[in-house]
Order: structure tokens, then C-alpha cells, then sequence
């Protein structure tokens, strides 16, 4: 594990669905919107977590079936328990070596993943392995370098303000090639054909600060896990820091701005 991603606390479906799962959800949606997949087609999803794209796709796709993977046993169980769906199975599989055979698949799809997965040329050749000619290969990442995941990057420019050491932590500083250019080359380098790579927006609206940093102490993604570790008072800083960035008092509304890419297999 490097020292960046020690903070990724990829487990507590719950607390995972209150930090990111409900607003992944909405991305969700503007995703299969965007994506216009065929009907009745055999998916597979790298990183499923929670269940956030697969329950969209069950319940928007009329898919054949999903077989949905992540690593992390805790978020398997937690969309399993969700799902009551005989289309969908969960297996608990690493996105570099995924468990299925040869071109198996219609579509292939992973959600907000693929910046954390250590080999991204290899996830993407086993997203392509597993396609039938003519499949489709899709997924979309949060645009951090951009500052498009607003209260992560508000999150992010607080830690540092306190903390000089987070800035290594800040997912827009870890994970450079999320953008359009960045992608297109990830992309390339596969030997994918030509993507498609939109942004796709949804807003992150919170009534209060409050309901703002709660998310962030629950130990469920990088930021809260980095939160998580803190001694009680730098915490206290950090989040006098964040209300001094983001506004105190009244709603906050941020942007929630995702690449999304799709290409289509020869
Ligand atoms: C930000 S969450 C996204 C989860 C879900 N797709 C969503 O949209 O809410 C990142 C996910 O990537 C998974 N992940 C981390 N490393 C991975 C790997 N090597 N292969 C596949 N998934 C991985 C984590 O377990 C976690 O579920």
C-alpha cells in the first residue's frame, strides 16, 4: 500500500453512502443517461462499492444481468444486502484481475474507481478482455485535478492550510490524469479506440456547515479517513478552517463534476 492511499478506508457501506454513495448516486444517473447502453445486455462492474451504479442500472437499463465487483468485502456485503435481484450476482474481485472469462460481456462499467486501482493500463486491459467484439467499455472518474468535486477540494485546501504534509494526500494532487486530455492518453495507451469523455455535473447542496463536516468524520473514503486519524484538536482546526473556506453559516452548494468516457470495442 503506498503511503497516499493508507487513507482510503474503502469499508462501513453506511458511512460510505452518507460521505460520496449519495451523491455517486445522483452521478449515477446522469451517467446511464449519458451512456444510452443497449437493453438486455450482460454487464460487469470493476468497483462497485456500494451498489451506487449498479442499483441505477437495474433499475434503468433493463440489463440481462450485472456481475458486480470490488475488493472491499464490507462494501459487497452492504450492496448485496441492498440488491433483491436475481440479475445482479457480487463478487469480491480486484479490478486487475477480474473474474470472468474472454469477451463475456456487452458492457462494461465502473463508477469513480479507477484512479484508485494501482495499474489503471491493466484494469483497462482486463475491462477490455472480458468485452465481446463490439462491447462497451465505460467508466468515469471525479475531475479533482479541475477542482470539480467541490467539498473534497474544499476539504483538501483546508488540510493543507493546516497541514503542508495533506497536500500529498489531495486526490487532485495524486490523481493528475483525471482529466480530458489525461484520460484520452490512459485511454490510448490501452489501445482503446477513440473515446468519448463529457463532463457531467451534479450539485452537492448541504443545508448548514454541519451537515457539511459530519460526512467527513466518519472514516469512509480518503478525506475522512485522513480525518478519522487526527488528534481531537488538529480535527477541531481543520474544521474551523473548512467553515472559514466554505461559509459558516446557510446552505452550501458545491459542484459534483465527473469525465465520463466510453468507447465502443471493433
Ligand atoms: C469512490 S468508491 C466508488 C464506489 C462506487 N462505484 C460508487 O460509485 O459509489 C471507490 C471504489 O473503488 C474500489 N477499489 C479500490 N481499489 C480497487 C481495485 N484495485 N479494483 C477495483 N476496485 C477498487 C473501492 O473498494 C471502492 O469501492
Amino acid at each position: 500500500m503506498t503511503q497516499t492511499a493508507q487513507f482510503d478506508a474503502w469499508s462501513a457501506g453506511q458511512n460510505y453512502e452518507h460521505f460520496m454513495g449519495r451523491w455517486s448516486r445522483q452521478m449515477a444517473a446522469k451517467f446511464v443517461a449519458w451512456l444510452v447502453p443497449p437493453r438486455r445486455a450482460s454487464w460487469l462492474e470493476v468497483g462497485c462499492g456500494t451498489g451506487a451504479l449498479t442499483a441505477t442500472v437495474l433499475a434503468g437499463c433493463n440489463p440481462k444481468s450485472i456481475l458486480a465487483t470490488d475488493p472491499s468485502k464490507d462494501f459487497i456485503a452492504y450492496a448485496h444486502a441492498q440488491a433483491n435481484d436475481k440479475r445482479v450476482r457480487f463478487e469480491v474481485a480486484d479490478g486487475q484481475q477480474l473474474p470472468a472469462s474472454n469477451a463475456d460481456f456487452d458492457v462494461v462499467a465502473s463508477a469513480l474507481v479507477l484512479n484508485f486501482i494501482p495499474d489503471k493500463a491493466r484494469a483497462l486491459s482486463e475491462m477490455k478482455r472480458v468485452l465481446r467484439p463490439k462491447g462497451l467499455l465505460s467508466f468515469y472518474v471525479w475531475d479533482y485535478p479541475g477542482g470539480g468535486m467541490g467539498f473534497i477540494d474544499a476539504f483538501w485546501k483546508a488540510a493543507a492550510a493546516i497541514d503542508p504534509g495533506a497536500r500529498a494526500l489531495d486526490e487532485g494532487t495524486r490523481f493528475p490524469f483525471c482529466t480530458r486530455p489525461g484520460l484520452a492518453q490512459l485511454c490510448a495507451d490501452a489501445g482503446l479506440p477513440a473515446p468519448v469523455i463529457d463532463a457531467l455535473e451534479i450539485e452537492t447542496a448541504f443545508p448548514d456547515f454541519e451537515s457539511f463536516w459530519r460526512p467527513f468524520t466518519l472514516g469512509a473514503g480518503p478525506a475522512p479517513g485522513y480525518c478519522a486519524k487526527l488528534p481531537e484538536e488538529e480535527r477541531n482546526r481543520l474544521k474551523a478552517k473548512l467553515a472559514e473556506i466554505v461559509g459558516g453559516d446557510g446552505p452550501i452548494n458545491l459542484v459534483g463534476r465527473a469525465w465520463a468516457v466510453k468507447t465502443t470495442l471493433p
